[in-house]
């Protein structure tokens, strides 16, 4: 995006500005309605009914959807609807899985991810584009370099709806260096299938079993809650862990590492880790993953995001993540059962000699992101209660009077 649309936005976004500055709590019930989210913005706005809803959904869904049945009855679920993609950002794993999501309910899918070939080029108001898609489509999944335009896009879809004319939920994949919220949901999918210790997991290579872990982990449990867990890299730019720590947060007993180059491009913002201690979270910083690795029940990578500095502070900055960066010999003092996460793309903070071990969950997790937003978009459209029958239909067990005890 060039700078005069950059400043076209940002003039455009400036009648919200009332709106823009209320605290969340306040911003929160507007994107919701009756109960459910309609609008998709912030992490803050999932609880943990919603995520274990949502989870629990992604994982019938992916089930359902192994069979040419199950596949046809999902795609006969939302055949009626339209998806608009609008990702003016670059973008490989949020696009292209959330354009397999909409089509696994039998979605259609149109795509803006270049704004210099649409109406913008001439002059086009960002709101009056979005207002234009919500004519065409039933959804707009949207990207953008701009940390506020997809929450003005939910007002403005808000607004329309107050005065009945046609508004569609608003879905942030990605705001500036602001959130990230589907991502994080993606990520707690895939920590709480890594926490389960369940080594019959159809959807998991794992195979790790909790009774035999306890001899050399006595206190383990299951689940989310009282893990340590350890956010590495460029923590101050990085919009996925800023997502990812708002809804792990939810969580009791929740111990957070910051772990980045002590460098103010870098490090995790004081406002972050007050929200998190806020919650009840107990936080420390590191400088170097050394410091902290064996402490760690999950660690969550991240790379330099390097596109928003200079040539001359990029040498600089990749020099100061050399203790940043997972070495075999650091992955050899981590707990047997972690798990390590990474949103991808990556750089060098992960070389690829670690990907064949059973602890490296990134390109799982690439794969949970398309049952995650498939299941995020069918609660949406309120198709979740008809993947919930068929599940039961289909797949659950007959129950064994002759095992029952009464
Ligand atoms: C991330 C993003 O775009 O925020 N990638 C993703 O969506 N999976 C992370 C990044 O760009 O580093």
């Amino acid at each position: 995006m060039n700078n005069a649309s950059h400043l076209k936005i940002e003039l455009d976004l400036g009648s919200y500005r009332g709106r823009l500055a209320r605290p969340l709590a306040m911003k929160i019930p507007e994107l919701q309605r009756n109960e459910r989210l309609t609008h998709v913005i912030f992490a803050s706005q999932f609880t943990k009914t919603t995520i274990e809803h949502l989870t629990a959904l992604a994982t019938k869904i992916r089930t359902i959807a192994r069979t040419k049945d199950g596949a046809l009855f999902l795609q006969g679920l939302l055949p009626h609807k339209r998806a608009m993609l609008y990702f003016t950002q670059v973008s490989t794993r949020t696009f292209l899985s959330f354009t397999a999501a909409a089509q696994i309910l039998g979605m259609k899918c149109s795509e803006i991810r270049d704004p210099s070939v649409s109406s913008e080029y001439k002059g086009e108001s960002p709101l009056d584009s979005m207002r234009m898609f919500s004519s065409y489509s039933d959804i707009i999944i949207m990207r953008s370099v701009i940390a506020d335009f997809a929450e003005c896009c939910a007002y403005l879809m808000n607004d329309l709806n107050e005065f009945h004319q046609r508004s569609v939920p608003v879905i942030n994949a990605g705001s500036g260096a602001d959130e990230h919220p589907t991502q994080a949901l993606l990520d707690i999918y895939t920590m709480k299938q890594a926490m389960d210790f369940n080594s019959n997991s159809e959807f998991s290579r794992r195979d790790l079993n909790l009774v035999k872990l306890r001899h050399k982990y006595p206190d383990l449990q299951r689940g989310l809650e009282g893990k340590v867990y350890g956010f590495c890299g460029d923590l101050a730019r990085g919009r996925t862990v800023r997502s990812l720590v708002q809804m792990l947060s939810l969580y009791k007993e929740v111990t957070m590492y910051f772990i980045s180059p002590d460098d103010p491009k870098l490090r995790v913002s004081s406002d972050l880790v007050a929200r998190c201690e806020a919650m009840g979270v107990r936080t420390f910083t590191a400088d170097r993953l050394t410091d902290c690795i064996g402490r760690l029940d999950v660690l969550y990578m991240t790379r330099i995001q390097h596109e928003h500095g200079s040539e001359a502070e990029k040498i600089r900055l990749q020099e100061l993540a050399a203790d940043c960066t997972l070495t075999p010999e650091l992955l050899s003092q981590m707990k047997e059962y972690a798990a390590i996460l990474h949103p991808f793309p990556r750089n060098e903070e992960i070389p690829s000699e670690i990907d064949s071990d059973p602890r490296a969950l990134y390109f799982e997790q690439a794969v949970n992101g398309m049952w995650a937003r498939t299941a995020l978009l069918a609660y949406i459209f309120d198709v979740d209660a008809a993947v919930a029958t068929y599940y039961e239909k289909s797949f659950s067990q007959f129950h064994d009077y002759n095992q029952a005890v009464l």
